[in-house]
């Protein structure tokens, strides 16, 4: 091993071979350094709507299948698991406040119901913002069990868009200008750089 590799190692960093040709460092497992739409978790829970901003977030697959993980713990888990559905509410840019602000306070002392207008739809009990440009309603389907956390997955039983977060009947990215999160910071979009399923097709190896 090369004095550099020795230095690093007892520095606690474990810097590659560079026989490997890669130039990288080893640093902190830490998940949240990928990139992820932060949404707001919606529950009925003590019979009114309660919110959680949730970035462990995605697609399972087009089934339609989402999946959340929630902390045990949380007011909004206790919800999700007395009604079987929960709501997805996908804020904009200009929620960033109201956003965080479901992220740090808690329903169990903090009623979060008065935050946002809250409507329903008649498919399954679980509120869903108004202002935030799209809404999913979920129906729990399987959940797994993990670390403190519930893995909800949920089928998408009803989807809501704002009228003018949609361009020919489509959800607009720009328009909707969603807020992402890396790291402990909040970004909004960029640029278009290319078209999901095209560019691979004139890439030429
Ligand atoms: C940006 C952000 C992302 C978060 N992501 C998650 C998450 O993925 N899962 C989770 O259980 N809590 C997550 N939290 C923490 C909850 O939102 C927070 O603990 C909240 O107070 C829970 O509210 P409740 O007790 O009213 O449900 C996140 C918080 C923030 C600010």
């Amino acid at each position: 091993m090369s004095n550099e590799n020795n230095e690093s190692k007892m520095n606690g960093i474990n810097k590659m071979d560079k026989t490997n040709n890669v130039n990288k460092t080893k640093i902190s497992n830490y998940p949240m350094v990928s990139p992820t739409p932060i949404v707001l978790v919606g529950a009925e829970t003590g019979g009114k709507p309660n919110y959680a901003a949730v970035g462990a977030f995605g697609v399972v697959c087009l089934a339609p299948l989402f999946y959340v993980s929630l902390k045990d713990t949380h007011y909004t888990t206790i919800g999700v698991k007395e009604h079987g559905f929960f709501s997805v509410n996908l804020p904009s840019a200009d929620m960033v406040a109201k956003t965080d602000y479901c992220g740090v306070t808690s329903g169990h002392n903090t009623d979060k119901s008065g935050l946002f207008a809250s409507f329903y739809d008649e498919a399954g009990k679980a509120p869903m913002i108004a202002e935030a440009p799209m809404n999913y309603l979920c129906r729990v389907v399987n959940t797994f069990p993990i670390n403190g956390f519930t893995i909800f997955f949920g089928e998408i039983v009803s989807t809501y868009a704002g009228e003018q977060f949609l361009t020919d009947g489509r959800a607009d990215p720009q328009k909707i200008s969603p807020i992402l999160g890396m790291g402990t910071t909040y970004y909004r979009l960029g640029d278009v750089i290319g078209k999901i399923f095209q560019e691979g097709k004139s890439f030429a190896p």
